[in-house]
């Protein structure tokens, strides 16, 4: 299994080739993703088993079965939830990272790799107007970041007020379910900022407070900068003025919309990022990063290593090492790939302009997707797009008339779109984030509601 054999000479010509073919496709098949799990069972009998099999027969296997058995999210006619578009250059370093076990645990172990993620870290904090301190590392998703982050401010809320206390954490009503998650995990409890059109400010954000029973218990606010269902952007300098007021932690989840901070157009709706505690952006949704990669960055990099820092007799060597910076100190987590690195490669070969030429194509298409409803009869904006999200209804169409209609344009292979809802309401959802979707898509998918 270890050695350069026949078998591992044979995989490397057909594993290779299959991944030579499918870089060279453009644009990659949609594909489907659900099947009958007794479907999926015969096609895999026997495998794995316990003697062997020929690579060939095995690879057969996952490309004509495996592979159409999951939805392309690369694809531009992926426009539902959050899409992903990974350049070609992070696809390719991604599979010499795995082909090398490249990991980014700790300086003693991987400086080169972890000074080459730190790069990007920086970069994406400039963006962000953080000072020169702030630092971080890639974890595996906003999930993942979010947590991490708010493990550091219930942390520092106790500390500064001692142990004893059950903390809470002011979330407006649009804020991600992986916060909602976080606090569950971390035993703390959401206060529910009623927000202004679904978005938070800090007005909205002072009266809940002034009108809270207990604001001592309030350990931190999150804000969004970019929700997953409407890509709106929170009153980010409102909410930073309010946290400072009442020393919350202050944390901004810009999973899906962070990397707008790269989009000049929209730049000026990031305005307040720059007071951020903890700030999120996962690359693998609009940095065109592959899976799975979000970057966490803090103001003050040295409270969360008070806090993620594990310590063991074992470890002790990577806390000794001259100027190290371990990424393992600054999440939950220890061992890790080193997952920034398909973002520094293909930002280093296409260079940073291209990435925000490719982001702002998505928002420019969100925009002329906004003036085709506007011009159609039958349908209606529910409200104007701000990032690559449009959410909009057919007039007359109930919830099951949405699914039909997405139901047969998967079936078509035309598009992925699952329906979404508002207010209460199934509405249809555009998630634009792939550069090569076109307004000839975006037409024919609007024909199929007339
Ligand atoms: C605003 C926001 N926060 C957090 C997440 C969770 O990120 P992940 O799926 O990478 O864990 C998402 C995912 O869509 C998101 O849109």
């Amino acid at each position: 299994m270890h050695s350069v054999d026949a078998t591992t000479e044979s995989m490397i010509r057909s594993v290779l080739a299959y991944a030579e073919n499918r870089l060279r496709l453009d644009p990659v098949p949609l594909d489907r993703g659900s099947r009958d799990p007794a479907e999926l069972d015969a096609a895999l009998k026997g495998l794995p088993g316990a003697r062997p099999h020929t690579p060939d027969q095995v690879l057969g296997v996952w490309a004509s079965v495996m592979a159409p058995a999951v939805i392309s999210a690369d694809s531009p006619r992926f426009l539902g939830f959050i899409p992903a578009a990974p350049t070609k250059a992070s696809l390719l370093f991604d599979m010499l990272i795995s082909c090398a076990s490249i990991q980014g645990i700790s300086w003693l172990e991987a400086a080169g790799a972890i000074h080459a993620e730190n790069l990007v870290l920086r970069l994406i904090a400039e963006r962000a107007g953080l000072p020169e301190t702030a630092a971080g590392c890639f974890v595996s998703g906003g999930s993942a970041g979010n947590l991490s982050a708010l493990v550091v401010a219930r942390e520092v809320a106790k500390r500064k007020a001692g142990p004893g206390r059950r903390w809470r954490v002011a979330v407006s009503e649009d804020a991600h379910s992986s916060v909602t998650n976080a606090l569950r995990i971390c035993e703390m409890d959401p206060l529910i900022v009623r927000s202004e059109d679904h978005r938070l400010t800090g007005a909205g954000l002072r009266s809940a407070i002034e009108a809270d029973g207990d604001p001592r218990s309030l350990a931190a606010v999150v804000a969004t900068s970019g929700t997953t269902n409407a890509g709106i952007i929170d009153d980010l300098a409102g909410v930073a003025e309010v946290a400072r007021d009442y020393s919350l932690w202050f944390h901004v989840d810009g999973a899906y919309g962070g990397a707008a901070l790269f989009a000049p157009s929209v730049r000026s709706s990031y305005d307040g990022i720059e007071h951020a505690d903890s700030f999120i952006v996962d690359p693998h949704k609009w940095l065109f990063a592959p899976f799975d990669c979000a970057a966490l960055l803090y103001r003050n990099p040295s409270v969360a290593r008070s806090v993620h820092k594990q310590d063991a007799s074992y470890l002790d060597v990577i806390h000794d090492t001259p100027g190290e910076w371990n990424p393992t100190d600054y999440a939950y987590h220890l061992t890790r790939r080193a997952r920034g690195l398909p973002l520094w490669f293909s930002l280093s070969v296409y260079g940073v302009d291209a990435y925000s030429e490719a982001i702002e194509t998505a928002i420019g298409l969100a925009r002329l997707t906004a003036a085709e409803i506007r011009r159609r009869d039958n349908l209606e904006l529910v409200r104007e797009p701000e990032l690559g999200v449009v959410l909009f209804r057919r007039r007359g169409w109930g919830p099951a008339q949405y699914t039909r209609w997405a139901d047969q344009l998967l079936e078509d292979q035309v598009a992925f779109i699952p329906p979404s809802a508002w207010e209460g309401e199934t509405v249809a959802r555009f998630a634009f984030l792939h550069p090569h979707t076109s307004m000839e898509l975006v037409r024919q998918i609007l024909d199929r509601m007339a």
